[in-house]
């Protein structure tokens, strides 16, 4: 596996492999990786003919007050897993590689950027459809790769790729969870042994929620009084939102129909937590 850090050098790589034909599948992360990250570089291994993946904490997606500075980083054991997934090229910038001087170009989704996380956290999806915007120009992927697990992720960067004509297949794959429900989120090495065992309440509110969906319950406010009760029956457990939405739109629902996505966010002590589940 290729180490790259320099901007110029990793988008001479890439350019002369797209000038070669061979396709080219990017996974970006913030590192501190676990078997989600790992199973969108098996696919990007699988589906293309080179396999890139970023490792990268950005700065402009953390609000003031969070855990920019304490994010974990594991960067050997990162680079062992990476190649272990496929992966070709690592690419490793420095924040003043990525960010030379203050900011001042940014790209902004707009909509889609202002419900649900991005109430909660202003200016976070700015920060990630920036930072994906630059790592695309510099890896010029054919695909991109990204988990459900951040669904509304997933709605900015589809909406900015197609909106600014990005060109590149956008791809979504499944949340990976262990055994007990719980998403993996390199954010849960934060919670102690009790926290971790209460934070199996997001994904026991999204089932429970998902059972009365599944049973014909008509009214979607009886679905968030579900994942509410679930979630607050875990003392020490603060919700952000407990919402059903429209899975394109991300607009609360005030009638059920045919697709529908069921979204939690809470925060176990003092480390934020989501989760989601697509309901069909
Ligand atoms: P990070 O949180 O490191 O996640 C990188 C990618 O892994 C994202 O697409 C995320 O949705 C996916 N992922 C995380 N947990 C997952 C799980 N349990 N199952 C499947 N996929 C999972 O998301 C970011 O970094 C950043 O915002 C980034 C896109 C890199 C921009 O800075």
């Amino acid at each position: 596996m290729k180490h790259i850090t320099a901007i110029t050098e990793m988008q001479e790589f890439c350019r002369s492999l797209r000038r070669e034909g061979k396709t080219i599948g990017f996974v970006p992360t913030m590192g501190f990786l676990h078997d989600g990250h790992l199973s969108l570089m098996r696919t990007a291994r699988a589906e293309n003919d080179v396999a890139v993946a970023s490792i990268f904490v950005n700065p402009t997606q953390f609000g003031p007050n969070e855990d920019l500075d304490r994010y974990p980083r594991d960067a050997e054991g990162d680079a062992m897993k990476c190649a272990a997934a496929g992966v070709d090229v690592l690419f490793l910038p420095a924040t003043a590689e990525m960010y030379a001087g203050a900011p001042a170009v940014f790209v902004t989704v707009e909509k889609l950027s202002e419900v649900l996380e991005g109430a909660i956290r202003p200016g976070h999806f700015r920060g990630v459809a920036t930072v994906v915007t630059k790592l695309f120009n510099i890896v010029q992927p054919n695909r991109a790769y990204f988990g459900q697990k951040d669904y509304q992720q997933c709605a900015v960067i589809r909406r900015m790729a197609a909106g600014l004509n990005m060109g590149v297949d956008i791809r979504a794959l499944p949340t990976m969870r262990e055994s007990d429900g719980l998403a993996m989120s390199s954010r849960n090495v934060y919670l102690d042994p009790e926290q971790r065992r209460k934070a199996t309440c997001l994904y026991r509110a999204l089932s429970a929620a998902a059972e009365l969906v599944r049973a014909g319950v008509h009214e979607p406010e009886k679905v968030r009084q579900k994942m509410r009760a679930v979630l607050l029956a875990e003392k020490g457990v603060e919700i952000d939102y407990a919402e059903i939405v429209d899975p394109d739109t991300l607009v609360p629902l005030d009638r059920m129909q045919d697709r529908m996505v069921l979204l939690v966010a809470t925060r176990v002590g003092s480390t934020r937590l989501i989760d989601n589940l697509l309901v069909l």
